[in-house]
């Protein structure tokens, strides 16, 4: 048996492992019943302010108020005037997660390590909500693909989005009209939310979208245990509503709904992204402005995140929960068999275009690697 062993080629390594390296993303594959999703905890929370700064609170933190009847909120009013853009060049990976991480370690489930006498985190996976809509998203998206970074450290995946050279070339020649866009949602959130309780909105003051509040949740999907964090856009101003994260509403813009083409698209393009971001922190209630050609909110409504499922079932063709979290659920399973070696320094990147199989590449110290130095450090002390 010894002289075997030694006898064994290395390059044959892979050809002998079990260790799948693609991962189809076609929904048929994935239509099995709807796996465990616990109901999300909140475990904290945390705030970045106008110039970015890190608070381990909610003071950024702000209060829905329900516009007239018959709105007419023009959201192009001080684009030009009164918008300050955060800077999208700057990457700033999971860092600030990982500093709530560090700022709160005491209250997070912690296990003993396997090889040393540390405690490690009792969680599987560490990312951005965000992140974990586009892999629910992804069985249905046909335009945009995304590259995930993951890095296995203290026996929990860190994941990371990369953006795409496509993303990358698509900020850079942005135009005027969509970048007015973008800021329409931002003053949308302007004209319905409040600093404080009881508060009236300012649409005078400066929309700067540096400014977050985001709540951080744990939950298992399946086996995997999740902890992750994302921005959630205002909460409700009753005292008495449940806690969080069911008093979180998340703040939308459409445009008008006229045609049945157009009410087509947003069942099933729209709705979904919606479903996805909304459904994995457990934020119960979506509120949308409807906007005409002009750039005004002319009508508000409600979707509760529960009941999208119903609303786009009688549609034909349409998205499917169970196969948006099924996908997902294989997604951390295959990054779990991939990610082996647990090196702050090592990153599995993952890779999808539409209309292909999700693959990945191993790289060491290089420009991919993103666990900074300080984390590594403090979770070693
Ligand atoms: P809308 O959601 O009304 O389109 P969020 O809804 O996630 O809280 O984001 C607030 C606003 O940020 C969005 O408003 C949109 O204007 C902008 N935004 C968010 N994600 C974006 C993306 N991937 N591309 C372009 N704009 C985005
Ligand atoms: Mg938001
Ligand atoms: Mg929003």
């Amino acid at each position: 048996a010894e002289g075997r062993k030694h006898a064994r080629p290395e390059r044959d390594v892979s050809a002998l492992s079990s260790v799948p390296r693609i991962l189809s993303t076609r929904a048929a594959l994935y239509e099995r019943d709807f796996p465990v999703y616990k109901q999300p905890v909140e475990v904290g929370c945390f705030s970045l302010d106008s110039r970015r700064t890190f608070f381990n609170d909610a003071r950024q933190l702000r209060y829905y108020v329900e516009p007239d009847r018959k709105p007419k909120l023009d959201l192009r009013e001080g684009y030009r005037e009164r918008y300050v853009r955060r800077d999208e060049r700057v990457k700033e990976n999971l860092d600030h997660l990982l500093t709530w991480i560090l700022a709160n370690r005491s209250k997070l489930p912690s296990r003993p390590a396997a090889s040393s006498s540390l405690l490690e985190l009792d969680v599987d996976i560490v990312t951005w909500r965000g992140h974990l809509t586009k892999l629910l998203t992804t069985p249905y998206e046909t335009q945009e693909g995304w590259q995930l970074a993951v890095t296995k450290f203290g026996g929990t995946l860190y994941v990371s989005e990369v953006e795409t050279e496509a993303a990358r070339q698509s900020r850079e020649s942005r135009t005027e009209r969509h970048d007015e866009m973008m800021y329409w949602g931002y003053k949308f959130e302007q004209y319905t939310c409040a600093d404080e309780v009881g508060a009236c909105p300012n649409p005078g003051g400066v929309v700067n979208t540096n400014e977050a509040f985001c709540t951080v949740v744990q939950t298992r999907l399946g086996p995997h245990k999740l902890l992750f964090s994302g921005e959630v856009d205002c909460r409700d101003p009753d005292p008495l509503a449940p806690p969080a994260p069911s008093c979180y509403i998340e703040l939308k813009t459409s445009a008008e709904i006229r045609m049945p083409k157009q009410r087509r698209n947003f069942l099933r393009y729209k709705l979904l992204k919606w479903w996805a971001q909304s459904f994995l922190p457990g934020v119960p209630r979506i509120i949308a402005g409807f906007r005409d050609s002009d750039g005004t909110v002319v009508s508000v409504e409600t979707y509760h995140t529960s009941t999208i499922p119903q609303i786009i079932k009688s549609e034909y063709n349409s998205w499917k929960p169970t196969v948006c979290m099924n996908f997902c659920f294989d997604f951390l399973s295959f990054a779990k068999t991939a990610a082996i070696e647990d090196d702050p320094r090592v990153v599995y990147l993952f890779s999808w275009e539409p209309n292909r199989d999700v693959i990945y590449s191993v790289h060491r110290d290089s420009p991919y690697t993103f666990l900074p130095e300080w984390y590594v450090r403090q979770m070693m002390s």
